[in-house]
């Protein structure tokens, strides 16, 4: 009787085995991963074995995303709270359907399924997600503070990391806020970091926002004095953020969609030569053929921006007869989250920006 009791309590306390992508919680279509879903499971009650369920404590919506939410809700914040509420409650993740693009959560571990034991992680450990909230399951419960100019949104809810699912923890000499604006795009500087080589003229478009001045930095570092960094930013309003950037040798205000325009600009500062590597760091549609203009032959295009469009950026590049090497922007470099953060506690100048802007 005795060994009876205690084989249910085994059998009833067995947590079910979950897929390491988390094909598990896909609920539409089935058989397909959880980014590209439409629907996953966001029912918390029980976890799988390889799952880690955090509280979270605030959401960071991607750039493209959240311009496109604030735009559909004429910046009124309490209908942005009800768009977010509205795309988590219909799909079980924050993947906005008009971008397809997510971001990232910070918050604090509160169970860690039975298979993962061998993690450094414990319950209360805070750590920030990095992966997609486009396939992130999340439940929004309240929305506590919108915080309209730096993309993030304090909210009492739970979200959950599958087994292939990155994290980090949040470093205890950065601010939680700043930790998470800069670790949602911590792939950006991380790529740049490949791509750019000794003595090459880099072009950044988008260059005076969050992830347009880390690939300033970062470019300057691998491209040395012999290399050029030519930072576009969209208007003349907030440009300073970018001409007094130590790392920065040229700032033109242009508009990547407008791409003749940009060209003619790119063209004059580069004596015809165009660039070597650009990078797309835009937050609003239409900016590819900007990016491939000013790109020389045989030159690099990084499409970091969710609002690029692969059929724009290739059909674009032929029409034009761009002879050039274009990389989709993986959110994902080994290395990456702490590369950025590192960037943050050696760089005096994007330290004290950041800190204005996003704590
Ligand atoms: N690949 C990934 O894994 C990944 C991860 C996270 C984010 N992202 C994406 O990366 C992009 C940048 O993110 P972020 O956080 O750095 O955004 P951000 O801080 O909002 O910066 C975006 C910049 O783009 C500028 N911009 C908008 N339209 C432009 C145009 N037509 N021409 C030139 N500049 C233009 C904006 O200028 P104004 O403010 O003056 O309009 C802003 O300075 C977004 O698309 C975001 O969704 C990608």
């Amino acid at each position: 009787m005795h060994f009876i009791h205690l084989f249910l309590i085994i059998i009833i306390s067995l947590q079910k085995k979950g897929n390491k992508y988390g094909t598990h919680r896909v609920v539409e279509p089935k058989g397909v991963l959880p980014q590209p879903a439409i629907r996953v499971d966001n029912n918390f009650s029980e976890i799988y074995d390889n799952e880690i369920l955090c509280d979270v404590i605030t959401l960071n919506i991607d750039s493209a995303s959240f311009t496109d939410i604030k735009e559909c809700a004429g910046n009124d914040p309490q209908k942005v709270a009800r768009i977010m509420t509205d795309i988590v409650n219909q799909y079980g993740k924050h993947k906005n359907p008009r971008t397809g693009s997510g971001g990232i959560f910070i918050g604090q571990v509160n169970k860690i399924g039975d298979s993962l034991n061998k993690i450094d992680l414990k319950k209360g450990d805070r750590i920030a997600g990095l992966v997609s909230l486009s396939l992130t399951p999340l439940r929004i419960d309240e929305i506590l503070t919108i915080h309209m100019d730096k993309d993030q949104v304090d909210i009492k809810g739970q979200a959950l990391l599958f087994e292939s699912g990155i994290w980090t923890k949040l470093p205890d000499d950065i601010p939680d806020p700043l930790a998470l604006a800069v670790l949602d795009v911590a792939g950006a500087p991380a790529q740049m970091n490949r791509l750019v080589n000794p003595g090459d003229t880099v072009a950044v478009i988008g260059a005076k926002g969050k992830s347009g001045l880390l690939c300033c930095y970062q470019a300057k570092k691998k491209a040395g004095p012999h290399g050029r960094i030519i930072a576009i930013v969209h208007r003349e309003v907030g440009k300073e953020d970018a001409e007094n950037a130590p790392f920065v040798d040229e700032v033109i205000v242009g508009r990547a969609d407008r791409a003749l325009d940009l060209l003619q600009k790119v063209e004059q500062v580069t004596d015809g030569k165009l660039c070597d590597v650009v990078v797309s760091c835009v937050s609003r549609e239409n900016c590819e053929m900007g990016a491939i203009l000013i790109t020389r032959d045989f030159g690099k295009v990084y499409f970091f921006s969710m609002a690029t469009s692969f059929t724009k950026a290739a059909l674009g590049a032929e029409g034009t007869r761009k002879d050039i090497q274009m990389i989709i922007g993986n959110g994902y470099c080994e290395g990456h989250a702490d590369l950025t953060l590192n960037i943050m506690r050696k760089n005096a100048y994007l330290r004290d920006l950041y800190t204005k802007r996003y704590c």
